[in-house]
């Protein structure tokens, strides 16, 4: 039936009338290349421990950890982000044990690049997993100490490194630290070592499953002077820029979905890659709602991840990414 009573003269619908069409006209390209997966790493032969408010994610020993890594690789995702889950006894004021060579963490990136050279591992530099008061700076009579925890996080950094890191990615949000990263790790000749900064953090609500599976809330107070305020658009600018000042390879923003605004700033006005995080609670709120029947996980995950794509994110840290890059087989 001829549908032609108006004369119009634009038919936007014309550009959609096909699958090839629309195909056509698609401006952002979503694929496993573009995915990090990050993965939560615990002591243990053959481990999988559950993570009540992640479905289907897990704290997992290295066997483990190493066959999700291969099966990520495989699927076209070019890089983890590792996360360790330490016991409390090794835990102390001054995260001591993240420099250990033969800490859980540079265990598990040694074996990784060793099975898998060609996967990049990025590993995240900040105090709270190791860290007694659960903060990601040193803690003194209640107040997180910036300059004390810059020295902290230089050795982290560096003994990442040599365990053969392809990036650290400090999430503290301290001043300066990156400068003091870059430093620390050019001085151990460590130069081929890129940085991942974790630019534009805020003070989420969407963390709260990633602490409970690292076990690492802060044990008093919260993360309020070092993170940023959700409140703010420009400050993001500032800390961004700092961090591309200091040295950063790649800038990041985090959480996502809930700051697409700040990613299309960020990646209108830099000059390096623009990484996005879809933390957690993003995860969480995607997986209830599907588990409730109540909207569609597999296409909620999708668009969602285009949206962070299509605001202006070059990489996607998701912990849907295995799911995602399985169905694009
Ligand atoms: C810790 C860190 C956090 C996340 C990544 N690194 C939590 C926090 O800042 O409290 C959150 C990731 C997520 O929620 O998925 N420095």
């Amino acid at each position: 039936m001829p549908d032609t009573q108006y004369d119009l003269p634009f038919r936007p619908r014309r550009n959609r009338r096909s699958a090839a069409l629309r195909g056509l006209m698609r401006e952002t390209e979503l694929s496993p290349a573009h995915l990090i997966l990050p993965l939560f790493v615990t002591e243990g032969e053959d481990t999988r421990i559950p993570i009540g408010a992640m479905p289907g994610c897990y704290r997992l020993s290295l066997g483990n950890t190493l066959a999700l890594a291969r099966e990520a690789h495989s699927l076209g995702i070019p890089a983890v982000a590792l996360f360790p889950a330490l016991a409390e006894g090794s835990k102390d004021k001054r995260a001591t044990e993240s420099t250990n060579p033969d800490g859980l963490l540079q265990r598990t990136v040694r074996s990784l690049k060793d099975a898998l050279p060609g996967l990049a591992v990025i590993t995240d530099v900040a105090m709270d997993p190791y860290s007694s008061d659960g903060h990601d700076g040193y803690v003194e009579n209640g107040e997180i100490l910036n300059d004390i925890t810059l020295e902290i996080l230089a050795g982290m950094a560096v003994s990442q490194a040599e365990a053969g890191a392809d990036l650290v990615a400090p999430s503290d949000m301290m001043d300066g630290r990156v400068g003091v990263i870059r430093e620390a790790l050019d001085d151990a000749g460590l130069t081929n070592t890129g940085i991942l900064a974790y630019s534009a953090k805020y003070a989420s609500s969407f963390y709260g499953p990633f602490r409970e599976a690292l076990d690492s809330a802060p044990r008093s107070g919260d993360k309020k002077t070092y993170q940023m305020d959700p409140a703010n658009r420009r400050e993001a600018m500032r800390e961004v820029m700092l961090d591309v000042m200091e040295g950063a390879d790649i800038v990041m923003v985090k959480p996502a979905l809930a700051y697409l605004d700040v990613i299309a700033d960020v990646a209108s006005s830099v000059d390096v890659p623009v990484a996005a995080y879809q933390v957690s609670g993003e995860y969480a709120m995607i997986k209830a709602a599907a588990a409730n029947g109540w909207l569609d996980e597999e296409r909620a995950v999708a668009e969602t991840l285009t949206a962070i794509r299509r605001a202006g994110a070059d990489m996607i840290l998701t912990y849907f990414a295995i799911d995602y890059a399985r169905r694009m087989q």
